[in-house]
């Protein structure tokens, strides 16, 4: 089938690029003329493992094809993927722009019936208006539908492939039939249901899993307190097959793109429709204090953090991205430096802008231990898996001071012990 996607950020490029591994001819569009012009030469625009190989196998095929001209895109498209930004407005709302833009284009181009599929995360009802807007704008029949994702960054490749299930929103039958020929290769259950329970679906499903994590971290702050151990009370639920052991490793709260952007979505709508949210704002309650609680533990342990140096390693939201966005670690850095402390960062690929950071320059160091060198404390903020390896004796060594801060639990406290550090973790003695 022939199928455009609009959009290549992380959920775009990864879904046109899997689409043609699954045999689909697909073109995938951007607005922003440079990304289209790298992905050309084959330059990734973000760091997701095992895509540039996707990409290029598909591209060599002649399946797989990059423009930023709608005419290109749209000609001849059976299946439009709209695959476009969707962040959070000032008040927590969707800054629904891009979305209404991608319409519009679209609208301009189609001359014949047209399957959209809204694969961005998007309110409840969006796909009424972005079929309304491409009707009105083309004057064609076209069926918009619900086809949300849940790709994990740094696992999208796989999630894309081998997806828990697909959800298709709509009450069209030819427009159900198309969706269904795209994903036949894919063999996992197909859910039909009608668009705006395929719209809360999504939202639905973020909450849960941000809840589920707010919950473990509850429950980690109590195991701290008690004396239990978090991961083994992780294993312990977990094993249950009605909770199951993902999504409950303690750590310094949820951040990236999607979890915080989605639950402010969520209480946003919740309160536009008068309907109280009280487990899922209880969770983003939790979540804001999870995240600078370890800062403030070491505080506490170093008396003040004033004139300290603090190294953090770990910038990304977490481990095997380069996404920074609304990172813990970004949380964390800003209470060090608002309590006067200098701080050195490491991570293997992620970087934090100064604009991130009210205009701090942060130093990148490329080495755990050289970025350890002369601090009163360390901070492991990222579940990096190449930070488990850390030697702690060198790490120790190089550090000036003997505190060492792990919110992602990837050390063992014994050992760390042994290295001669005062080891701070999350829901462990
Ligand atoms: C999430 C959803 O998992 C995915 O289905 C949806 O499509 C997009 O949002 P992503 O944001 O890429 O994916 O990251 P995810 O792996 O879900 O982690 C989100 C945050 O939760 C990260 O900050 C991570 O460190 C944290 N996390 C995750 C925990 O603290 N503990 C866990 O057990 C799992």
């Amino acid at each position: 089938m022939k199928i455009t996607v609009i959009g290549t950020g992380y959920v775009g490029l990864v879904s046109g690029a899997c689409l043609a591994e699954l045999g689909n001819i697909v073109t995938c569009l951007d607005v922003q003329s440079e990304k289209i012009a790298k992905l050309k030469e084959g330059i990734m625009p973000i760091y997701e493992p095992g895509l540039d190989s996707v990409v290029l196998r598909n591209v060599q095929a002649g399946r797989l094809f990059f423009t930023d001209s709608y005419e290109d895109a749209i000609l001849g498209a059976e299946l439009i993927s709209i695959a476009v930004g969707t962040p959070s407005a000032d008040d927590g709302s969707v800054d629904m722009q891009y979305i209404e833009a991608a319409a519009r284009d679209i609208g301009a181009h189609i001359t014949e019936y047209t399957v959209i599929a809204d694969k961005s995360t998007v309110p409840v009802g969006t796909a009424e208006k972005v079929e309304a807007i491409i009707r009105e704008v083309s004057g064609v029949q076209v069926d918009v539908i619900s086809n949300p994702e849940f790709l994990r960054e740094g696992h999208a490749v796989y999630d894309f492939l081998h997806p828990a299930r697909i959800i298709i929103g709509t009450t069209a039958d030819d427009a159900k039939d198309r969706m269904l020929q795209a994903y036949e290769h894919v063999d996992c259950p197909k859910l039909v249901m009608d668009r705006r329970s395929a719209e809360l679906t999504k939202y639905a499903a973020n909450s849960f899993l941000a809840t589920k994590i707010s919950f473990i971290n509850e429950m980690a702050v109590l195991a701290e307190e008690v004396g239990a151990d978090i991961s083994d009370v992780a294993l312990g639920i977990g094993s249950d097959p009605r909770i199951g052991k993902d999504f409950l490793k303690a750590g310094p709260g949820w951040g990236g793109s999607c979890f915080p952007k989605d639950v402010r979505a969520m209480r946003h709508l919740a309160k536009q429709k008068g309907v109280p949210l009280p487990v899922v704002n209880a969770a983003h309650e939790l979540n804001e204090q999870a995240r600078i609680r370890m800062a403030k533990r070491l505080e506490e342990k170093l008396g003040s953090l004033d004139q300290k140096k603090i190294a953090i390693l770990g910038l990304a939201f977490k481990g095997n991205t380069d996404d920074t966005r609304e990172s813990a670690s970004i949380e964390i850095i800003k209470y060090l430096l608002n309590h006067g402390a200098t701080v050195i960062a490491h991570d293997p690929v992620a970087v934090v802008a100064p604009n991130d950071l009210d205009g701090y320059e942060l130093a990148h160091i490329d080495c755990p231990y050289k970025a350890s060198e002369g601090a009163h404390a360390v901070i492991v903020a990222t579940e990096w898996e190449q930070f488990r390896t850390i030697d702690l004796l060198k790490l120790r060594k190089s550090s000036a001071g003997d505190l060492l801060v792990d919110t992602r639990n990837l050390f063992d406290p014994a050992r760390a012990k042994e290295a001669g550090w005062q080891y701070l973790s999350i829901g462990r003695k």
